[in-house]
């Protein structure tokens, strides 16, 4: 028989596709971790309906994403209907009832620019930072949970670029890297692009969900358990996606004058949305727009210095994949 172009290509996948499966699947956090989950947010719900009447809990961030790995960070945003307090004083004021039910290690952070209190649950070692009234963050958890329903892939290959991240230490936005939050994004727009299309756009779908936080109306699409057949006719494995994920922000992002979009499913010019100029301390080297907070870039703490380290490693990722003889255990060294 005689191979085509394709074929080959196939057969290079072949063999890292189950590689980088088994990488994934060692990620997934085991039951015995969720339950003791389940555990402590039960403990944190009865504290607060016991001491602060009126204060309600959500669970957002990793955990309720759908993207969390072994050993995350459990994320709290506490919801209060209290015009005379700042996010501040609530802080203070949950990080007192903490305090009385002997939690450990207790920090409230309340000059960040979003207030939190973190803490350690001395009975299970879980470590939990709580937010105030910051119900967008919990909004589009639940729209990035909806998105991995739809497909398998979204998971398999966030997962897989998250745990590159962490291990190449470009995860880290107070050094100028991008948040778990943006790789997520990225995954997801990458899924839209491909054709055909894994992933739909569900923003810009007749709405079944619907709330407005402040003054952001946030609407999509998340009857999702219609749409497990979307992708299917794309046969594509992880081990190809994220070849081609690499691949397209080592060399194939127009850095210069576009903005990725999960809101639209596509792209966007800095031009339109007037991102184009350094203002403060925002340059927008990489655009990553909010999905409902749609002025809020998520590449804003992307510097000069840190584009550099982010690309040169997008390529690292890239020539890994597509050259290294071993590349599941080089692509994740740590850096
Ligand atoms: P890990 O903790 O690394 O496993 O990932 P995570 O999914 O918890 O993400 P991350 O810590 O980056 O962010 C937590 C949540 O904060 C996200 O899921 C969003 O809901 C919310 N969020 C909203 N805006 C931002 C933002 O500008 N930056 C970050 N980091 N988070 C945001
Ligand atoms: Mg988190």
């Amino acid at each position: 028989t005689i191979l085509m172009k394709g074929d080959v290509k196939r057969q290079e996948f072949e063999a890292l596709n189950p590689l980088l499966l088994s990488v994934y699947k060692k990620l997934i956090p085991p039951p015995e971790e969720v339950l003791k989950q389940r555990k402590f947010l039960t403990h944190l719900d009865r504290l607060v309906s016991r001491d602060w009447g009126g204060a309600k809990l959500f669970l957002f961030g990793s955990c309720a994403n759908d993207f969390g790995v072994c050993n995350s960070d459990i994320d709290v945003c506490l919801s209060v209907d209290d015009e005379h307090s700042s996010k501040a004083e609530l802080v203070m004021k949950m990080a007192g009832i903490l305090r009385s039910d002997n939690m450990q290690n207790i920090q409230a952070l309340t000059h960040a620019r979003v207030p939190i209190v973190k803490f350690t649950d001395p009975d299970t070692g879980i470590n939990c930072d709580i937010c105030v009234n910051n119900m967008l963050a919990v909004v589009n958890s639940k729209l990035l949970h909806d998105y991995s329903q739809v497909d398998p892939r979204l998971r398999q290959l966030a997962f897989l670029v998250k745990h590159w991240a962490k291990q190449r230490q470009v995860n880290e936005t107070y050094r100028g890297t991008l948040s778990s939050y943006a790789y997520v994004l990225m995954c997801i727009h990458f899924l839209q692009q491909r054709r055909p299309a894994i992933l739909p756009c569900l923003q810009s779908m007749q709405p079944t969900y619907e709330v407005t936080v402040g003054k952001i109306k946030c609407a999509y699409f998340d009857k999702v358990n219609t749409l497990r057949n979307f992708g299917c006719s794309n046969k594509e494995t992880v081990g190809e996606l994220l070849t081609h994920f690499f691949d397209y922000w080592a060399s194939c992002h127009d850095y210069t004058r576009s903005v990725i979009s999960v809101r639209t499913g596509g792209y966007l010019s800095k031009d339109e949305k007037d991102w184009t100029r350094r203002i403060g301390n925002e340059r927008h080297l990489i655009c990553i727009e909010d999905p409902f907070e749609i002025t809020h870039d998520l590449g804003r703490v992307v510097d000069r210095n840190s584009i550099r380290v982010l690309r040169d490693e997008f390529k690292r990722a890239a020539k890994i994949l597509h050259q290294d003889s071993n590349p599941a255990t080089a692509l994740f060294e740590p850096f």
